[in-house]
């Protein structure tokens, strides 16, 4: 017998079943998991999974103005590494205080594989941050004395009496308790087209029935995440005297009146190559990561040694989303746009979404925050006009309710004009006691102003965070608490910040999954 014929024969890929496939497949995917699960998210799949190409952990592309380092180096810091570590892929952030940018930066890529830097031209979806413009938009109109937040709906839009909500006033929409945070009428097909048929679509949204009844019982709040910015614009239109939408009094008064800021629902020039350009695609959190968040239970997630402790939770959301009837599912799904990338076409671009379609950039969001900031008024006071009167702006910021939401299940204190208004903010620890007013967006963009500090904000990403909480994700969060601490220090309401030893600028070692492991055994 020869020896070749004594090794016991390797075994065929042929002859292999799909369940010993699996089996032998299951070792590289769980390695495939680990690898993949231990870089940040935002990379390009062949570094993510076969750990190629992958961009550099120590540079980023970035670029804009940064002043007072002395306070805000902490906050320059952490948005540096969150390129660097892959949690964010590009973005721009922009902070004012007291009417003047202290931080305006635009950083990253375009794009996973780090081709495309994403420099000062660069715009971005800010989903429902553009509630927070709306909000703004409303109030001026209020301000004009064409709109009243007490006044019935169909004061302006008589057809919209029907079915419950007859007597729904303007206020209950901007708070979310119009019941209307979806339509289910006759089932009827949605598209970008039927959002094009204005006429048709108005008579839809007329007819839509009030979903928890006339009287109520139940639920008061559902967040209208989709449908807030489509009943507005019915009733924009019939009061504005030249009959124009919120996206067009955006770009006709804000972008005239202020002419650093940008904001587009909508309406953008014919030409594919305008938007192709400057528009950033969005990229989607790993679905992987998403349900490893869900499952992992909470003692091995926040375990010392094989955890990541500080590590958050998939938000209640999360899970209620993903059942096709729940009501937090019926209120955040735009069910004919399959993926992110459906948001950036020709078609969507055509037509007015304002609760989710606005463009812009952290520098204009942070600006017109920075206005809300000081009450209103100017910061430039004799070049450009007041944002609002300070009367209106009383008005619009007084604190109105907070209920448990039944699309978001989260309670969120809102003013009469539908910014959250909390001083305990998602319970974040560095914010308590600060009022923040403000939105935020899916994806995790944040935009936010505090009257007590002069303090615009605004947080821009087109690396959609993990799902973590209604307005913002950590990443937002962190930025907020560090730019309140650096303000809170400028200000003299906290110890100025020690200089740094030059210890703590050496990086620290990475400490991965694997090497937690090895300590344990
Ligand atoms: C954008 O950046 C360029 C330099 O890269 C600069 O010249 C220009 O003024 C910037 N534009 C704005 C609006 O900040």
């Amino acid at each position: 017998m020869s020896k070749e014929a004594a090794a016991p024969p390797r075994r065929s890929y042929f002859n292999l079943n799909p369940g010993s496939i699996a089996l032998h497949l299951l070792p590289a995917a769980a390695f495939a998991l680990y690898v993949y699960c231990n870089q940040g998210p935002f990379q390009s799949t062949q570094c993510l999974t076969i750990g190629k190409n992958c961009r550099s952990s120590s540079f980023t592309y970035m670029e804009g103005t940064f002043e007072k380092a002395d306070f805000y180096a902490p906050v320059a810091r952490y948005y540096n590494s969150l390129f660097l570590r892959h949690e964010d892929l590009g973005g721009s952030l922009a902070v004012f205080t007291d009417g003047v940018p202290v931080i305006d930066l635009y950083a990253g890529f375009k794009d996973l594989e780090g081709t495309k830097i994403y420099d000062n031209t660069t715009l971005q979806n800010v989903y429902s941050c553009g509630k927070a413009v709306e909000g703004i938009i409303i109030a001026r109109l209020v301000q004009s004395g064409l709109l009243n937040y007490d006044a019935k709906v169909t004061d302006y839009w008589p057809e919209f009496g029907q079915n419950g909500k007859e007597d729904i006033r303007l206020v209950d929409i901007m708070t979310h308790e119009a019941g209307v945070f979806f339509l289910d009428d006759d089932n009827k097909e949605m598209s970008w087209n039927s959002l094009k048929d204005r006429e048709a679509f108005s008579a839809r949204l007329a007819r839509q029935a009030h979903y928890f009844g006339k009287d109520h019982k139940g639920h008061k709040r559902a967040y209208h995440a989709i449908t807030r910015g489509w009943y507005l614009n019915e009733i924009v239109r019939r009061v504005d005297p030249q009959g124009r939408t919120i996206g067009q009094i955006a770009k006709e008064e804000l972008m005239v009146q202020y002419p650093d800021v940008e904001l587009y629902y909508s309406h953008f020039p014919e030409n594919n190559e305008w938007w192709e350009s400057r528009l950033s695609p969005m990229v989607d959190y790993p679905l992987i990561r998403v349900i490893g968040r869900m499952i992992i239970p909470d003692w091995i997630r926040n375990h010392q040694r094989i955890g990541f402790p500080g590590l958050r939770p998939a938000h209640r959301l999360t899970y209620q989303v993903m059942k096709k009837d729940s009501l937090t599912a019926k209120g955040l799904s735009l069910s004919f746009v399959k993926s992110v990338a459906g948001l950036r076409t020709k078609e969507a671009h055509a037509t007015e979404s304002t609760s989710f379609s606005l463009k812009s950039n952290a520098h204009s969001l942070a600006k017109l925050m920075a206005m809300m900031a000081n009450k209103g008024a100017s910061i430039n006071p004799g070049q450009e006009p007041d944002l609002l009167s300070r009367e209106v702006y009383e008005e619009a910021t007084t604190f109105y309710s907070e209920h448990e939401d039944a699309v978001t299940l989260t309670s969120i204190p809102l003013s009469r004009g539908g910014w959250v208004k909390s001083t305990h903010l998602h319970d974040i620890e560095g914010l308590k006691g600060v009022e923040i007013q403000g939105w935020g967006g899916a994806g995790g963009s944040l935009i936010v102003w505090i009257e007590e500090l002069g303090l615009g904000f605004s947080y821009v990403t087109n690396a959609f965070g993990a799902p973590e909480g209604v307005l913002g994700d950590i990443r937002g969060h962190t930025l907020l608490e560090l730019v309140v601490r650096a303000r809170k220090q400028e200000l003299g309401l906290l110890p100025k910040p020690e200089p740094r030893k030059a210890e703590e600028n050496k990086p620290k070692e990475k400490i991965t999954l694997l090497q937690k492991l090895r300590l344990r055994s």
